[in-house]
């Protein structure tokens, strides 16, 4: 989508198990892959306009059985960048836009968050994504980064890492194994297409204000039984193959964000996760 805008990207990336490896633009002029840990970056490219930072150890799960790569990735990684940032000199800064989560705020049972309401995490992902932040507006006040924040909903597209929840059903569905759904699958969440919350980042960066944050969800929500069930039958499965597994520890009910800001940048969803799914 970047190279589509004709910007040149560079793409630091570690390139862990959840990275994709079958990129169709590798090889294209105005995008270069350098291999590296944001921990680890010692100089940010020469005339960089815009650091994007998406990199992150992203599933919940992973964190409950071992939180140290995220507490390295997720929240030391962008005190490197940010400290990378501050070093450079104040008229050459780029802008730092922080992709971060609806999960920062925690669940909430009736109604939206806005982006005024408190953090509140309750896992140590979403814990990890919440220091960032708090990282990016420490750094930003004190030493004058220019930096913006979005908060998305769940993500689902082609490509996604196969421990997610929509790809996860598919591939045990391919196998002839049973989805797994925590609990009595009644937690819910907002859905987002991937393409278009990246629209909205596009939107945030060029239109969007300084120091400012901006929650991005299409509002579709669904419950993970609704989820299961749609999944399965957009693959040709029985809506009921599936199984119902121990809770996840600490596991938020519902996530839900008012996107409104975001809407007044001229930004909609364009799809719907049953048109996704009819095009598997
Ligand atoms: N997937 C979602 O539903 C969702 C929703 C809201 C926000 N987010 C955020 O969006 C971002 C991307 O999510 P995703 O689902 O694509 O994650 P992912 O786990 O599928 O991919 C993460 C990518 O970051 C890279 N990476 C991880 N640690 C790194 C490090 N230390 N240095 C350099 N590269 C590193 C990996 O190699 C991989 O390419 C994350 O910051 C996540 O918190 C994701």
């Amino acid at each position: 989508m970047a190279l589509k805008r004709s910007y040149k990207v560079v793409n630091v990336d570690k390139v862990t198990y959840a990275a994709r490896k079958d990129l169709d633009f590798d090889t294209r002029p105005g995008y270069m892959l350098i291999k590296k840990d944001i921990c680890d970056l010692t100089s940010l490219p020469d005339k960089v306009e815009c650091v994007v930072n998406f990199a992150a150890e992203s599933h919940v799960d992973n964190s409950i059985r071992g939180s140290s790569k995220f507490m390295q990735s997720n929240t030391h990684g962008v005190y490197n960048l940010l400290e990378l940032v501050r070093r450079m000199e104040p008229a050459k800064r780029p802008l730092f836009i922080q992709i971060s989560t609806d999960e920062v705020y925690g669940d909430i049972i009736h109604g939206s968050f806005r982006e005024t309401d408190p953090l509140k995490p309750s896992n140590p992902y979403s814990a990890t994504k919440a220091a960032a932040e708090e990282l990016v507006m420490g750094w930003g006040r004190t030493h004058g980064i220019r930096y913006k924040i979005t908060r998305s909903s769940n993500n689902y597209g082609p490509g996604q890492s196969n421990e997610k929840f929509i790809p996860n059903i598919i591939m045990h569905a391919n196998r002839g194994e049973k989805a797994r759904v925590y609990g009595k699958g009644l937690n819910s969440r907002e859905w987002t297409y991937a393409a278009d919350n990246c629209a909205a980042i596009f939107l945030v960066m060029e239109k969007g204000k300084d120091n400012e944050i901006y929650n991005i969800s299409s509002s579709e929500e669904l419950t993970n039984l609704e989820v299961v069930k749609k999944v399965l039958k957009a693959v040709g499965k029985p809506t009921d193959f599936f199984e119902f597994v121990a809770d996840r520890p600490g596991h938020d009910v519902r996530y839900s964000v008012n996107s409104t800001k975001i809407a007044s940048l001229g930004w909609k969803p364009s799809i719907i996760l049953d048109m996704y799914l009819a095009s598997l």
